[in-house]
């Protein structure tokens, strides 16, 4: 089968886009709205693009209602935002906090999560994620009226007791164990790795 992507729809391109491209990791990203409320969402068009400097992606699009997503109105508002990662034991968190809820209501509340001070931006990370990066806006991109790209510098990274070897820096593959987005409300876990032939770095 061959498909000219420019000429089809948008919501065929989405579908063929989220569906083809899996495993995607999940940005649990996490911030205060102006009054105080502790904000937190999921997001699949996310993931590393660079070390030197740290960097990630996120994209976002629209609520229904056409608004801004809450999360992107606060990064916009502060510079700043947090990104925690979602593990097999965050796994039910990380979609209830997905629902659109009003700005006034806390996603950590709905979800049974708690708000933990970063220690370089003015958001909270989410206590129970296996690892969460505070980050800085580097620059947004806006793609058309309905997409937003947000390139961020990661700053400060917080994991969970036993992930990180403190001295090799290397990351536990017996006590991390993330989830992956297929599409719609899929996942997968990541339990069933293999080795290629090959040096590690
Ligand atoms: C696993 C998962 C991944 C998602 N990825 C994205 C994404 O990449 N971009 C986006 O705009 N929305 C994405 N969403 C939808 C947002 O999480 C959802 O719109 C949320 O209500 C936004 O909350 P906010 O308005 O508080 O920011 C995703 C939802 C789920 C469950």
């Amino acid at each position: 089968m061959d498909l000219e992507l420019a000429r089809m729809p948008a919501l065929e391109r989405y579908k063929l886009l989220i569906g083809l491209v899996i495993p995607r990791p999940i940005g649990w990203v996490s911030t205060f709205s102006e009054n105080g409320v502790a904000n937190c969402a999921p997001f699949s068009f996310f993931n590393v693009i660079s070390e030197d400097p740290p960097l990630s992606i996120l994209s976002f699009n629209r609520r229904s209602d056409g608004a801004m997503k809450h999360t992107l109105k606060n990064i916009h508002r502060t510079g700043e935002y947090v990104v925690n990662l979602v593990d097999e034991s965050t796994a039910n968190a990380m979609h209830l906090s997905s629902e659109e809820m009003p700005e006034s209501e806390s996603e950590f509340a709905r979800a049974g999560l708690t708000p933990v001070p970063a220690l370089k931006v003015k958001h909270p990370r989410i206590g129970e994620a296996a690892a969460a990066f505070e980050c800085r806006v580097e620059r947004i991109i806006e793609f058309g009226p309905e997409r937003e790209l947000v390139i961020g510098e990661m700053l400060h990274l917080h994991a969970r007791e036993g992930i990180v070897d403190p001295e090799t820096k290397r990351v536990s593959e017996k006590t991390y164990h993330p989830i992956g987005r297929l599409y719609a409300s899929r996942y997968c876990t990541t339990r069933q790795r293999f080795n290629l032939p090959g040096k590690l770095p």
